[in-house]
């Protein structure tokens, strides 16, 4: 199973023969896990969680703005800044790298997308049965009792977010409504815990895409399959926590990258 690591960068031969080689990967997989994280989204204008000035962990607090104690404190500052995140996101689009994965999951029935982002871009790119790890943003829920809630109305994008709102109050017992994310603290979906555990371990090629690897249970997904006999491939611009457990780090974006696997792009970006 193993193959000598390596490292795909930029336009050169050794990126081409990288590319070559996990496109057979690919064809040759039965079942195939796809791990995205919050680099898949970047190129669609929303900001991943760490790594430079932009990053939210880097603007932003997460002990006063993602965990319960957070929400109950202040449920008017938390609220605020998910609905100027709700907002960001209903403003970007999937891009190419998006659409590759809906399409290799087109030819490729045994494919499973996990994804530890909040977002709605794999859905809106066409992909369907997305496991989401850490939540969604728009699956508003009673913080109290749990009851479903409709969807908010969002502030205009471009606009400063407000510091503060008040969170929509639930229909049924009046709690406050909160979003669908998991914050630090809290155990993710049990469904889709299971779902993400049972595809690393039947997987035989495990594609990790733009996570830094630095949050478990997520993290450890990789080494699930790996510890199954799978290939391990990683699609980053950077080195991260996981690059030693990869065979292949191919050092691209998302949206460069995926492409190229699908044949949707004949382009070797750097
Ligand atoms: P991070 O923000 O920790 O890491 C983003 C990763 O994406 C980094 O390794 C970047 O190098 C890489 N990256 C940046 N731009 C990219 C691009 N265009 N294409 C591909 N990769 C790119 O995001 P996650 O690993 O997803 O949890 O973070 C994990 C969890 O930490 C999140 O789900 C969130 C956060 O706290 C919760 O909210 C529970």
């Amino acid at each position: 199973m193993q193959q000598g690591k390596s490292s795909a960068t930029g336009v050169n031969a050794d990126a081409l023969a990288a590319v070559a080689r996990l496109r057979t990967w690919l064809d040759g997989a039965r079942r195939c896990l796809v791990l995205t994280g919050a680099g898949m989204s970047a190129e669609s204008g929303i900001a991943p969680f760490r790594g430079g000035d932009q990053a939210l962990w880097t603007r932003f607090d997460p002990a006063r703005l993602a965990t319960p104690e957070a929400f109950a404190a202040d449920p008017d500052l938390v609220w605020a800044w998910y609905l100027w995140r709700m907002a960001g996101v209903r403003a970007a689009t999937p891009h190419a790298g998006h659409r590759a994965l809906a399409d290799l999951a087109a030819r490729q029935p045994g494919l499973a997308l996990v994804t530890q982002n909040v977002d709605d871009l794999h859905e809106r790119a066409g992909s369907t049965g997305v496991v989401h790890l850490h939540g969604e943003l728009f699956a508003l829920r009673c913080a109290a009792c749990a009851a479903p809630a409709p969807p908010p109305t969002l502030p205009a994008t471009g606009v400063a977010p407000a510091l503060r709102q008040p969170p929509p109050r639930c229909h049924r017992c009046g709690g406050a409504v909160r979003p669908g994310v998991v914050w630090f603290g809290e155990a993710l979906p049990e469904a889709a815990w299971q779902a993400a555990e049972s595809a690393a371990r039947a997987c035989d090629l495990a594609l990790v895409v733009g996570t830094s690897g630095l949050v478990h249970p997520a993290a450890a997904l990789p080494a699930i399959a790996r510890r199954h006999g799978a290939r391990v491939v990683e699609i980053n611009p950077a080195p991260t926590a996981l690059s030693a457990q990869a065979d292949l780090c191919w050092r691209a974006t998302a949206a460069q990258a995926l492409p190229l696997l699908t044949g949707a792009s004949a382009e070797l970006g750097g």
